[in-house]
């Protein structure tokens, strides 16, 4: 999901920012300490020849060129299969799809909206097999216009909106699905044992510092210990142990009213942005503030649900903090220690990691999800000078005390984003997905972007976030000291400055080699194969009409600026003389964002999530050029079928002939 506020557009001056990233290249090339990042800033988009840019180019096949259009592409020599779609079937019972007609009971039986993260879980439990396992698969959120039909004129509007709301709290939360490999193609094994269906109404349990804390009880649970559902669930993660994690994103979106004049707790609301004018308190009173003040407490948490027991009671983990949580990618780090990295995804919030003070054990499956309790957590610091410190969280350590409004470690943890303020950690640019590389020992943060980089007096840019007015995102690249990833500091490097690099106000800073196609912008989720290799989906929000390669001067008729694209899934190398090179592998139809991904083990297979089909600035495509709605919509991808809406959807992407994705 993107930030609804994100209406920014590029800058037509050079600016600031451009001072500042040619300040910072400059300065990278006299240090040699960041050596790569003045590699990949030195030059333009042809300064190679064709021959050195053919030796620099390490991708096994040719990237989708940019563009967008009704339907998705998959590069050359390549099949993509659409596997599960909102609304096939999950559980026993699930009534045919039938989208004029939805109803809360249905969707709770089939898959729901907007698939976001997937995680794949191999059977038998334990083993490496890619060719049958579990898909755990985010449902985020809900694209109203395009998901519900238009409520007849005369009909009980009130009751339509809470019958609505209801579908929607089933279309949320999570699916567990089988899926086997079978003469060559996938599917969904029907009535598996494992099916299951997530929803923001599932009762999970609390575990942690803050479970029990008085901020966490209503008047349906006193203990403050028992929360009906998950919601807003963008990324998350698989724990070695073969758990699923969900990440809580933006659930400030979801409540609505206001508390009492003077409470104690507003302070904490609006350092959380809530409430956003949430639509579900017609069908639930939790979701009014007024009348349930701490339920917005018990979301912006880590969730755990065990993908191999359909019965077990899913998790609320808050030993990691309550954030707007991106994901949640885990690491068994050298000394056995479990290390959690996560983002925060807001403009100028901040990374995260956790590191479990027990150690993995393989032998006792479920007894490692105590790990998830015990630990510390930390927010990043960076210097200009490539270092990176973490600084703990802790209750009674640096100014987090009774003083400053934390009287215990429950404290710390439901109220994270202030302890992190008062440490000092570094404001980012919407930290995304983060992904520990366990073959390079390297981690790659995914930074969306920041139009509010250096506006207003907000922080300008510095370091990891050099640009600013940051409409198209960078990756970040992070060194454990000494291979640890529970170390305390570790060495940071800019590995992309993403965005159309033949813009020269736009400040991006990609391999030399790269040509028109080779470059994206707001990268989001990402997943490294097996064989290592970064790759990187993106999510450009509404801005994707306005991360053109050309000026609107140039616009075919009655066409896109030239160089628009979709959103897509990228291959990023991140070694070698290819540094810094991408290629498009999936291209999204139009209005979608690309969302999964995830590799068997083998790297034979990917799983991609298509999310909001037909939804993020279908007005502003000249071939449509009007509000995408149920009964309109840019695209009815993927069925194509006049009584179908366009339907999120999970792709799974193989070589022709098989083989290793990107080989
Ligand atoms: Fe849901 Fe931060 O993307
Ligand atoms: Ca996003
Ligand atoms: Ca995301
Ligand atoms: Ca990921």
């Amino acid at each position: 999901m993107h930030d609804d506020d994100d209406r920014a557009r590029p800058l037509a001056a050079p600016t600031l920012e451009d001072v500042v990233s040619r300040r910072i290249s400059r300065r990278a090339v006299l240090k040699g300490g960041l050596a790569a990042s003045a590699a990949l800033a030195a030059a333009g988009p042809s300064a190679l020849s064709a021959a050195e840019r053919a030796t620099a180019r390490p991708f096994g096949f040719k990237g989708l060129a940019r563009g967008v259009d009704e339907t998705h592409h998959v590069a050359e020599g390549y099949e993509a299969q659409v596997l599960i779609r909102w609304g096939d079937a999950v559980l026993p019972g699930a009534p045919p799809f039938d989208p004029a007609r939805q109803s809360p009971e249905a969707q709770a039986l089939q898959f729901g909206y907007n698939n976001d993260f997937i995680g794949y879980v191999p059977l038998p439990a334990g083993s490496k097999n890619p060719d049958h396992g579990l898909l755990c698969v985010n449902h985020e959120y809900v694209s109203r216009e395009v998901m519900h039909p238009a409520i007849p004129p005369g009909a009980d509007r009130a009751e339509a909106l809470r019958q609505q709301a209801l579908t929607e709290i089933a279309a949320h939360g999570g699916s567990v699905i089988e899926v086997r490999k079978r003469h060559g193609a996938w599917e969904v094994v029907p009535g598996s044992r494992y099916a299951r269906r997530i929803t923001a109404a599932t009762p999970m349990r609390v575990a942690g510092p803050a479970a029990g804390h008085d901020w966490l009880k209503t008047s349906a649970d006193p203990d403050g210990t028992a929360i009906l559902g998950t919601f807003n669930n963008c990324a998350g993660g698989i724990t070695p142990w073969g758990t699923y994690l969900m990440a809580e994103e933006n659930f400030y979106f979801y409540f609505s009213g206001a508390l009492p004049e003077g409470d104690p707790r507003a302070a904490s609301f609006k350092r959380y942005g809530i409430p956003r004018g949430g639509t579900w308190a017609a069908a639930d009173r939790r979701f009014d503030i007024a009348s349930e003040p701490n339920e917005p407490f018990r979301f912006g948490w880590i969730v755990e649900v065990d993908p191999l027991d359909p019965d077990s009671i899913p998790v609320k983990h808050t030993a990691l903090g309550r954030l707007v949580h991106e994901g949640a990618e885990s690491i068994v780090n050298g000394d056995g220690r479990l290390v959690v990295y996560m983002g925060d995804d807001a403009r100028f919030e901040y990374l995260y990691r956790y590191v479990s003070d027990g150690r993995y054990d393989p032998g006792r499956r479920m007894a490692n999800s105590a790990l998830l309790d015990r630990g510390t957590l930390s927010a990043a610091r960076f210097e200009e000078d490539g270092t990176l410190t973490w600084l703990p969280l802790v209750h009674g350590e640096g100014g987090l005390d009774a003083a400053n409004g934390f009287g215990s470690q429950a404290q710390v943890v439901i109220e994270a984003r202030r302890a992190a303020d008062i440490v000092g950690a570094t404001p980012m640019d919407r930290p995304e997905d983060v992904e520990p590389n366990p073959v390079t020992g390297k981690v790659y943060v995914m930074l969306t972007n920041n139009a509010d980089r250096g506006k207003d007096g907000k922080p300008a840019g510095f370091g990891p976030n050099p640009r600013n007015a940051n409409t198209s995102g960078q990756i970040v690249e992070i060194t454990p000291d000494g291979g640890d990833h529970a170390a305390p500091t570790a060495r940071w490097d800019l590995l992309v400055r993403c965005g159309d690099p033949a813009r020269e106000e736009i400040g991006a800073a990609w391999n030399p080699a790269t040509d028109g196609n080779g470059w994206f912008s707001s990268p989001d989720n990402c997943a490294v194969d097996p064989a290592g290799h970064l790759w990187v989906a993106t999510d450009q929000g509404d801005n994707w009409v306005y991360n053109s390669g050309k000026a609107s001067a140039d616009a075919p008729e009655g066409g896109m600026p030239g160089g628009v694209s979709a959103d897509g899934l990228w291959a990023v190398e991140t070694e070698g003389p290819g540094r810094g090179l991408a290629a498009m592998l999936f291209r999204c139809p139009i209005g979608a964002e690309m969302c999964g991904p995830r590799f068997t083990p083998d790297g034979q297979t990917l799983f991609l999530a298509v999310q909001h089909p037909g939804d993020d600035s279908c007005d502003n495509w000249p071939p449509f050029g009007r509000k995408s709605t149920f009964e309109d919509p840019a695209t009815r991808w993927p069925d194509f079928r006049p009584d179908m809406p366009p339907r999120p959807s999970v792709v799974v992407v193989t070589k022709k002939g098989g083989g290793r994705i990107g080989s």
